[in-house]
């Protein structure tokens, strides 16, 4: 396959290439994210090991008059990473929102998403933005109005490192200036329920790494065998976070054109982090980014945290 027949940007293929040949081969958890990877996370939503999508959810269920209440009137609801826009159908009637702008890295998925939002809620008004808002955190011109509130769910946070979400959290804080940000955060958990959910019996997680594997080859052109790796995951205790790598079978050689890696049996590629928090961590994460008041709510377990941050 020549250069010109791939189909990543530039860039990406610059970066793609730099972290497959830098000496702890890694990439953004961001390339997880193709047509079939977006259908794969979704279906890890579903999954019983997979407990964030569940759990932040029942605190939406418990606690959704209350969240209305300490947010108060808004204008604009910015839903960051929007996805199918489920989480968000939920929110709109408690929050009225005169305008909705669903915001994700993937444009193909949001087209249906926001034609539901559309027919479930005939007045508000509705836009769907196809953008990386964590690589590129500037909405365009005229998104927002009045006073905006940014909703970052699921705990997409816990995939920035802790410097990476700090800036990014500074930059929401910045754009949402008279309304404030409702983000979901994952909190740490004993290992046996953390693990599971990163490794579950069905192999769909597995599936979902090993997919980015396909991605790279359409995106630079390499020749990577999804079935010459392993997927495996693990909660690093040090750094507070689930760490998702794929791990060669055996020795093996990846080649794209212009260049190649070499893997000895074992070597891993690092693929995704999932960073987990405490309330008080993550409370400090959002002082230490201009935010001055937070207040928060978690499930009974303790396990997930919705917080509302403003100032
Ligand atoms: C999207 N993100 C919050 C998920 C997570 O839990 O870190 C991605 C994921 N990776 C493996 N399973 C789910």
């Amino acid at each position: 396959m020549t250069p010109s027949s791939t189909s990543g940007s530039v860039d990406a293929r610059r970066e793609l290439i730099s972290g497959l040949l830098a000496a702890r081969a890694h990439t953004s958890p961001k390339y997880l994210y193709d047509r079939l990877g977006s259908r794969l996370f979704e279906a890890i939503t579903e999954l019983p090991e997979y407990y964030p999508t569940r759990t932040e959810a029942a605190i939406f269920d418990a606690h959704l008059i209350d969240i209305a209440r300490a947010i108060g009137d808004i204008d604009t609801l910015v839903d960051l990473g929007a996805g199918n826009c489920a989480k968000a159908l939920r929110l709109i009637p408690a929050l009225c929102p005169a305008r909705y702008v669903a915001v994700d890295i993937s444009a193909d998925f949001l087209g249906d998403a926001i034609a539901e939002v559309q027919r479930q809620f005939p007045t508000l008004e509705v836009n769907g933005l196809g953008l990386d808002f964590s690589a590129s955190p500037e909405l365009p011109d005229g998104s927002l109005r009045g006073r905006p509130v940014f909703f970052y769910p699921g705990s997409s946070i816990g995939n920035f490192t802790p410097a990476q979400a700090q800036h990014f959290l500074a930059e929401v804080r910045r754009q949402a200036a008279g309304g404030g940000l409702l983000i979901g955060v994952d909190l740490i958990k004993p290992l046996d329920v953390l693990e599971p959910a990163y490794d579950d019996a069905l192999g769909v997680t597995a599936a979902f790494n090993l997919n980015l594997l396909r991605h790279l080859n359409h995106l630079i052109g390499a020749d990577f065998n999804p079935r010459e790796w392993r997927h495996v995951a693990f909660f690093n205790r040090t750094d507070s976070r689930i760490e998702m790598h794929l791990e060669a079978r055996d020795a093996l050689t990846v080649s794209w054109p212009g260049g190649e890696r070499r893997f000895a049996a074992g070597e891993r590629l690092h693929t995704e982090n999932s960073y987990k928090y405490s309330v008080e961590s993550f409370s400090a994460l959002l002082r230490d980014a201009g935010f001055e008041r937070s207040e928060h709510w978690v499930d009974e377990r303790g396990w997930f945290a919705v917080f509302w941050a403003q100032g």
